[in-house]
Parts: C-alpha cells; sequence; structure tokens
C-alpha cells in the first residue's frame, strides 16, 4: 500500500475561485485536490485531501494522522496567525508537515508574516499559488521515502594492508 499524505486546507479556502481571485487566483479547491491527487500517483504515493472552516476538526483530523498518514501538508488559511492549539497537534504527531500558501505572507500586511505553523514545519512554500502543493508533495514524497537498505558487499579476496608491516622497499626507523 502506497503511504498516504494527508492535505489540510483551512477556513475560506472552500471559497476559491471566487475570493480574492487577484491574491488567490482562480482554481478552485477542488481544481487543487485533482492537481494534488495527480502529482501523489505520480510520486507513488496517495493523498488524503480535506478541508473545514473548523479550528477543532482541523486539530482533530492532525491528531487521527499520527497512527495512519505519512505525512501532513497544510495551508492552515488564518489559523496559521492564530492557532496554538494546532501548532501543539502538529507537534504532538512527530510527522514531517510541510506549510503552504497560496499568496505570499511576506508581502501582504504585518500580521500575515507570523504562522505558528512554522514551528512545526519542516519546510514553509508560499507565494507559488497551487504549484506549492506540488512541490510540497515532491519535498514529502523524498521525506517519507523509505531509506535504501545498503548494498550487501561481495566478501573481498584482496587483503587489507597490514599496518604494522612496512610495505615492500619502504625504510623505516
Ligand atoms: C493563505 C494566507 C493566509 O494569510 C490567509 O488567511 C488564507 C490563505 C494562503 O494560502 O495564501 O486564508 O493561507
Amino acid at each position: 500500500m502506497p503511504s498516504t499524505v494527508l492535505v489540510l486546507n483551512g477556513p475560506n479556502l472552500n471559497l476559491l475561485g471566487s475570493r480574492e481571485p487577484e491574491i488567490y487566483g482562480h482554481e478552485t479547491l477542488s481544481d487543487i485536490a485533482t492537481l494534488c491527487e495527480r502529482t501523489a500517483a505520480s510520486l507513488g504515493i496517495a493523498v488524503d485531501f480535506r478541508q473545514s472552516n473548523s479550528e477543532a476538526e482541523l486539530v482533530d483530523w492532525v491528531q487521527e494522522a499520527r497512527a495512519s498518514r505519512a505525512g501532513i501538508i497544510l495551508n492552515a488559511g488564518a489559523f496559521t496567525h492564530t492557532s496554538v492549539a494546532l501548532l501543539d497537534a502538529l507537534t504532538a504527531t512527530s510527522l514531517p508537515v510541510i506549510e503552504v500558501h497560496l499568496s505570499n505572507i511576506f508581502r501582504r500586511e504585518e500580521f500575515r508574516r507570523h504562522s505558528y505553523i512554522s514551528l512545526a514545519a519542516r519546510g514553509v512554500i508560499c507565494g507559488l499559488g497551487s504549484q506549492g502543493y506540488e512541490l510540497a508533495l515532491t519535498a514529502m514524497a523524498r521525506l517519507i521515502a523509505k531509506p535504501a537498505k545498503p548494498r550487501a558487499r561481495a566478501p573481498s579476496t584482496q587483503k587489507t594492508p597490514n599496518k604494522k608491516t612496512p610495505a615492500k622497499g619502504k625504510r623505516t626507523r
């Protein structure tokens, strides 16, 4: 079974497509879900894509992910800037977390420059629109890849040089 990554979206992201398109673009959340599913399939992983306007529901989903998901990609929307509860839930999972924002939060209002989520995130991607989700999935696939087993070495027939015996032709004092 492929590893599954939880892709969580916070408040108002259900309005994508009609919400401030000059900032968030014209793609809908369902377009982004399709993009994530396609990207994940090409990487050999699966996605569980969700959205909620409720902080409590997002916290519950993060808690559930502890047992069943390999990593979390999170666009927490406005909760990014307010939610210690989400930060605590993410920290408690000890899963790799990547934070995503469609807009460049550092080019906007001052209050958007601080993220509680970043304290739990391995990486942050912002300002690249829906491509940020694709990049996050690519990075996550690498983070959760099982480390390759070391290749078994063929038994060597060569003798290892004995440090105590000086090599022929070399003089020692
Ligand atoms: C957002 C940025 C947040 O500041 C804002 O509250 C959002 C969306 C983004 O994707 O750019 O709802 O997370």
